[in-house]
């Protein structure tokens, strides 16, 4: 399989194929990035996104194998021998990793990063102009502060050190930066701010950027094309607004239509069965037949080829042509809006009542979490909780369930004061434990790890006192 190469391309990926042991990682990949263009790589977890930006960054753990050829401006880098890597590492090919504690050296303090950056350049020989660049490039990402470059890793914020780990990866100017999950890990706000610093550094260097992303609206708002990945394989790959508005290949169409907008309410929600294969148990078929509602005998034959179909657009679906429509009208479908929610009749009495509740823990300043929220909630509605992390959201569903209590304002629920649960009639407090439920942010720490699945469930059961 060749994608058109354009002497243009920067980089150019072709049949890159990644094993571990007689395993397959990835299938044979090809594709290409121009200068100054962003490509997003997106996909489900395990699809391979990191191990091939490893490998293009010459970064491959130990183990996996990378056969095929990555060139940047006809250059080959694979299988490139580690001293002239590090020459290329940081100035040609950069990557910036998702998690930033991984990325810098807990021993050393924030500046030393990016001291450590800039020593063989003889612009920066000495140390007082390293440390006037170390502040410069700190303020590019948006540290104002100098004193930052003394502080250690572990004394910034995830926010703050993903900056410090943006800057030293800028540091050397690269040509094509490598950004992996760059903003999974931090809030929403903190998220958008740094890919906000991150494209205005790509503008200002006209660099080329390879965003790898699970976040399918960050990948179709900020990148000029994008790649989908399924098990190893590039299924999909075409301009952003283009693979956005009409996708080609059912994967695609399935992970964009499980992602609702977030600008109405939908009808339905939509969700992919299945889970993702490993590349080898599927490398003689389409990856994605037994996900697909259009599979037939040819998809099974063999791996079908990455076709262009369009101007710019490759899909693996042999069946694309034919099914073109019928993907179209799912999309149309999944966008349709919810009926208008009715007005309820002035007299329906909330099932929840939260009045002015406030909650501090206590501590040396005592932190408070909540300060006087006050919502209520109808029989059968739906209330939608959001917030930066720390904002609260947490401790206000625990005080609705009884495990944290309020420390001043009022929770009734369907007439009984839940503000305290400690202090109701057990029979209160057995309805409000049947009534009110709550599913936790992490499985693990919900679910008893010596009980069977059948033992947890029985075990709810028999508080909530259903027999049968
Ligand atoms: N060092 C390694 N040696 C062998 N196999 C590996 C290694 N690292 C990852 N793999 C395997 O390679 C496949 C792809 O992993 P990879 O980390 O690239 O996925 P990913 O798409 O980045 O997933 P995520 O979205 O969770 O980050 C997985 O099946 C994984 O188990
Ligand atoms: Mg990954």
């Amino acid at each position: 399989m060749t994608v058109a190469s354009d002497p243009e391309d920067f980089l150019t990926v072709q049949d890159l194929a990644l094993t571990s042991g007689d395993l397959m990682i990835t299938m044979p990949t090809s594709f290409h990035v121009a200068r100054g263009e962003t490509l997003a790589i997106v996909g489900e977890s395990g699809s391979g996104k990191s191990l091939m930006a490893k490998a293009i960054a010459g970064l491959l753990p130990p183990g996996v194998t990378a056969k095929g050829s990555v060139k940047l401006e006809g250059c080959e880098l694979n299988g490139l021998p580690e001293r002239n890597w590090q020459r290329l590492r940081g100035r040609r090919v950069s990557m910036l990793l998702q998690d930033p504690f991984t990325m810098l050296n807990p021993v050393m303090r924030a500046g030393r990063h990016l001291d450590e950056m800039l020593r063989d350049d003889p612009m920066f020989h000495d140390r007082k102009s390293r440390r006037a660049e170390v502040e410069r490039r700190l303020a590019e990402v948006g540290i104002n502060n100098p004193a930052v470059a003394d502080h250690f890793p572990f004394q910034l914020s995830g926010g703050m050190s993903q900056r410090v780990a943006l800057a030293s990866s800028l540091a050397r100017d690269p040509e094509i930066l490598i950004a992996d999950e760059p903003s999974t890990a931090l809030d929403a706000t903190t998220q958008a701010e740094i890919m906000q610093v991150l494209k205005r550094a790509q503008g200002q260097r006209g660099m080329s950027l390879i965003l790898i992303t699970h976040d399918l609206r960050l990948a179709f708002s900020t990148c000029d094309r994008v790649l989908v990945l399924y098990a190893g394989s590039v299924v999909e790959i075409g301009r952003a607004g283009d693979l956005g508005s009409g996708p080609f290949h059912p994967y695609s169409a399935g992970l964009l239509l499980s992602e609702p907008p977030a600008t109405k309410r939908v009808k339905r929600l939509v969700a992919m069965p299945g889970r993702v294969p490993v590349a080898h148990a599927v490398a003689g078929e389409c990856a994605f037949a037994d996900r697909c509602d259009w599979v037939d005998e040819r998809c099974r034959a063999a791996r079908p080829a990455l076709e262009q179909r369009s101007p710019g657009r490759f899909t693996r679906c042999l069946r694309q042509p034919e099914i073109q429509g019928e993907l179209d009208a799912l999309r149309r479908v999944a966008l349709e809006a919810a009926p208008a929610i009715p007005a309820r009749p002035a007299n329906e009495c909330p099932l929840v009542k939260v009045d002015a509740i406030t909650k501090v823990f206590p501590g040396k300043t005592g932190t408070h979490a909540l300060k006087g929220v006050s919502f209520h909630i109808f029989p059968g509605e739906s209330v939608g909780l959001v917030g930066e992390s720390g904002s609260g959201k947490s401790t206000l569903g625990r005080c609705l369930v009884g495990l944290e209590t309020a420390t001043s304002g009022k929770v009734e629920i369907n007439g009984i004061d839940a503000h305290d649960f400690e202090a109701l009639q057990p029979g209160d407090r057995a309805y409000l434990r049947r009534t009110v439920q709550m599913i936790f942010q992490d499985p693990y720490s919900t679910l008893n790890p010596r009980h069977s699945v059948g033992k947890t469930l029985a075990e709810s059961l028999r508080v909530g006192q259903v027999s049968g």
